[in-house]
């Protein structure tokens, strides 16, 4: 029998947002390297057919429906992700929303799915892995932040805040874990044709964008680094594209 191939054999993944967009190539690319995959999103659809994909071609893939903005239900994902395979080597926090419109016409809570999803949800992510990778003495954790964390765009003050927070979150989490060989990466990424465009209002030229393969792709980049070296943060932007 021949030995399995892949810079990630033998390593294993959580996704979260796994079930569409950036998430969902992001897996499928960590199972091309033959990482095993844990894929974490609300649709149970999406993530069986993620998985179902992975599974098809020789991979190996665990879908838990978590709803991230519940603590419980990612501790509990993570317990049963180590559980079943008995470490957990990589995490990338794909899950997010995007809501677009400038401050003065929206109110305080219309803020707080975004604050739940792209930031707490991502600090309360990385915590629920620390002790399995402090104790493997290993792990990467990716961080998908937005290029709205950089460039300031109109309409996106709140979504910014969310980004600039993970950026922020991200440089801190890496320094502390530095000592134990886990390393922390924040992705950020310009504007990527997904199914996240789908409900906002004349979004830009959507083939202009990046795929979500270009930004899964960095992200295999940052995850399969020899241990010793971090990529710390990673800008993809669209060549000759938009923002
Ligand atoms: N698309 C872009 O232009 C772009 C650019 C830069 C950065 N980003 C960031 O990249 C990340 C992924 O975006 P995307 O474009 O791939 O979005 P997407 O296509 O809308 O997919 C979002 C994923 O997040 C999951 N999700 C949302 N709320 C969740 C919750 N409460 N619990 C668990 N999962 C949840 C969704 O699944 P369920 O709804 O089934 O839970 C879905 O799988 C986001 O953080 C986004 O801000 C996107």
């Amino acid at each position: 029998m021949s030995a399995v191939r892949g810079a990630l054999a033998g390593q294993v993944a959580i996704v979260t947002g796994a079930g569409r967009g950036i998430g969902h190539a992001v897996a499928l690319a960590l199972a091309r390297e033959a990482a095993t995959v844990v894929l974490a999103a609300r649709t149970r659809q999406e993530l069986a057919m993620a998985a179902a994909t992975i599974r098809e071609s020789g991979g190996t893939a665990l879908a838990i429906p978590t709803d991230v903005t519940q603590d419980g239900a990612v501790e509990a994902m993570v317990e049963q992700a180590i559980a079943e395979f008995g470490r957990v080597d990589i995490l990338v926090t794909a899950a997010g929303v995007a809501s677009f419109g400038p401050v003065v016409g929206t109110k305080p809570s219309d803020w707080d799915a975004q604050l739940a999803v792209n930031l707490r949800a991502v600090m309360v992510s990385c915590r629920a892995v620390l002790p399995v990778m402090i104790r493997q003495h290993r792990g990467t954790i990716i961080n998908i932040a937005s290029v709205a964390a950089q460039r300031a765009i109109p309409g996106a003050a709140v979504y910014t805040a969310t980004k600039a927070g993970v950026v922020g979150f991200s440089r801190v989490l890496a320094e502390e874990l530095r000592a134990e060989r886990v390393r922390v990466g924040v992705l950020v990424p310009g504007a990527v044709d997904t199914p996240l465009w789908d409900s906002i209002g004349s979004p830009p030229d959507r083939s202009r964008m990046l795929r979500p393969e270009d930004v899964a792709r960095a992200a295999v980049l940052m995850a399969a680094l020899p241990p010793g070296a971090s990529l710390e943060e990673l800008t993809l932007l669209p060549a000759g594209g938009i923002l």
